[in-house]
């Protein structure tokens, strides 16, 4: 790199190290009788313990479940041998949010093998089809064609999505099935690519709503408590688990209107779910990865 790269590439680079390295803690905790809350919470402890902020609570979805399950503070449900458990983690840095996920079997059995690297294969085949200046479409295609030699279906009502300062899901969505976009990438661009396998027959529909929640606007400023959650969130999901104390919970319960709350997304056939997820800089030769870990101490 040139000396002239602009700081908040590197934050982007930081919150990338830390957000990997949290996702590859909860894949080892994802052991059979390991509680989803205590799973959550310690993803969420590392992501703050390095210096990042958890960009979203940690996303435990479990067979079924393709995506917005997280525990709740009462939640005492455990994993069972064979889970298959998506582990989607979130950190950011003043903002720039990194976005990964992987797809662990509880137990380390070989049910749900084929799926797993399904969605593994998909995402190394999206990651090398990205170009500056070049087609969303590309990377679609290579996914759900990789995702078809083995057999199985790409989930297609779930997407990657551009990312930018505090903002998940930007402007551009990434398909899981070509035909769908006309976007170009630009160099500098953050994105996210998240394809999901399944041998269900790869729709979505939605479950009972969960424990994440989003503000839909800011609120009033003469609610001091609200204003304070705010400032902590902004505009990026967040879960009531997370409340400090009684005050807290009772502003969350007050400003209920403010929020929006996430349904579970369920396989709608019932199929099995795996996904796995990389947050990449458009750079000018193709993808910068940037949801790897750090090394010793990252
Ligand atoms: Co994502």
């Amino acid at each position: 790199m040139s000396g002239g790269e602009a700081p908040p590439t590197e934050a982007w680079r930081t919150a990338g190290r830390i957000a990997a390295g949290a996702r590859e803690l909860g894949v080892r905790l994802a052991v059979p009788g390991a509680s989803r809350r205590e799973i959550a919470e310690a993803v969420e402890g590392y992501v703050r313990s390095h210096g990042a902020e958890p960009a979203f609570p940690a996303n435990l979805s479990r067979n079924v479940e393709a995506a917005h399950y997280t525990p709740d503070s009462t939640d005492e449900g455990r994993l069972l041998l064979g889970d298959l458990l998506k582990v989607d983690v979130g950190a950011h840095v003043d903002g720039a949010v990194a976005d990964t996920a992987d797809t662990v079997e509880v137990g380390g059995g070989r049910r749900g093998a084929h799926l797993i690297a399904a969605a593994r294969e998909a995402l190394a085949a999206g990651v090398r089809a990205v170009r500056p200046g070049g087609a969303v479409d590309d990377v679609s295609r290579a996914v759900a064609e990789a995702i078809r030699a083995r057999g199985l279906n790409p989930v297609r009502d779930l997407t990657g999505h551009s990312i930018e300062r505090y903002l998940l899901h930007a402007g551009k969505s990434i398909p899981n099935v070509p035909g769908l976009s006309s976007d170009r990438f630009e160099v500098g661009e953050i994105i996210a690519i998240e394809p999901f396998a399944t041998n269900g027959e790869g729709r979505i529909a939605s479950g009972p709503f969960g424990h994440i929640v989003r503000f839909r606007r800011p609120p009033p400023a003469d609610d001091a408590e609200l204003a304070r959650l705010y400032g902590r969130f902004r505009t990026l999901p967040f879960t009531p688990r997370w409340a400090r104390g009684p005050a807290e919970r009772a502003a969350l319960e007050r400003g209920r209107r403010l929020l929006q709350t996430y349904p579970v997304f369920l396989e709608r056939s019932g199929g099995l779910v795996a996904q796995a997820e990389h947050t990449v800089r458009v750079g000018p030769a193709g993808a910068e990865v940037l949801t790897v870990p750090g090394g010793p101490g990252g």
